[in-house]
């Protein structure tokens, strides 16, 4: 295949295997990577460490402002950053999953992350010519005239299985009825928040997951992409 040329929205709930694809499929296609869900875990990692309540939601908007937020679009090794330090792992704990759907739900952390998330598309796209974004409401929100929009699904059994085994690779340790629960609670606050809540574009293609390997939905996204004229 080709390099590819413009925006490929990838939104969807977790335990999808959605951020596995996006990197993958960036890779083959010789494109940028954006992790927008790294830069809400890296507000919600600093909201923690500051002693905020992340249900405080006038406290989380003034301090998002000061929040030093890096990450790197390199698919190869995505990288997330508070100021100077790397925070790839800690941004990952079980503290900031149950704390970020929270601090997400907070205009003004939106507001800020949107415009940090369109900035960096855009120097990617001036510098590599493409870039697959993983995300919520990248299709609805952030790149809404993406010309690929892609919102993958996937049974709440098979998300809490994926979920569950990424954390034991990780070294955590959560039973299978846990990572269900820790990956439902989650969707159901980012599906119902009122700003930007998880949902498919009215023009994505929604695609099941379920049945599938990671290499099977990376062909069939490439063949999309292609079919779009977006590989040259
Ligand atoms: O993709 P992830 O699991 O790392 O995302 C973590 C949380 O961040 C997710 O529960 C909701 C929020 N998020 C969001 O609101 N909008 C995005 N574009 C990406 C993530």
């Amino acid at each position: 295949a080709g390099a590819l040329h413009g925006v490929v929205a990838l939104d969807g709930p977790s335990g999808t295997g959605k951020t596995t694809v996006a990197r993958k499929l960036a890779a083959a296609l010789g494109a940028g990577y954006l992790d927008t869900g790294a830069m809400y875990r890296v507000v919600t990692l600093a909201v923690l460490r500051e002693g905020i309540d992340p249900d405080d939601s006038v406290a989380v908007a003034a301090f998002a402002g000061h929040v030093e937020v890096g990450v790197g679009t390199d698919p190869a090794r995505p990288r997330a950053r508070l100021g100077g330090e790397d925070v790839g792992e800690q941004i990952r704990a079980e503290r900031v999953n149950g704390a970020v759907s929270a601090v997400s739900a907070v205009p003004a952390v939106r507001e800020l992350l949107v415009t940090g998330q369109r900035e960096i598309i855009a120097s990617v796209l001036r510098s590599v010519g493409g870039i697959v974004v993983d995300g919520r409401d990248i299709g609805t929100v952030v790149a809404p005239d993406a010309p690929l929009k892609v919102y993958l699904t996937a049974s709440a059994e098979v998300r809490a299985a994926r979920r569950s085994a990424q954390d034991s690779a990780a070294g955590r340790t959560l039973t299978a009825e846990q990572a269900l629960a820790s990956v439902d609670r989650r969707d159901t606050l980012d599906s119902t928040r009122k700003t930007s809540p998880m949902r498919p574009a009215e023009d994505a293609v929604v695609f099941d997951t379920t049945e599938l390997t990671i290499d099977q939905v990376i062909v069939a996204l490439s063949e999309l992409a292609s079919q779009r004229g977006l590989l040259g």
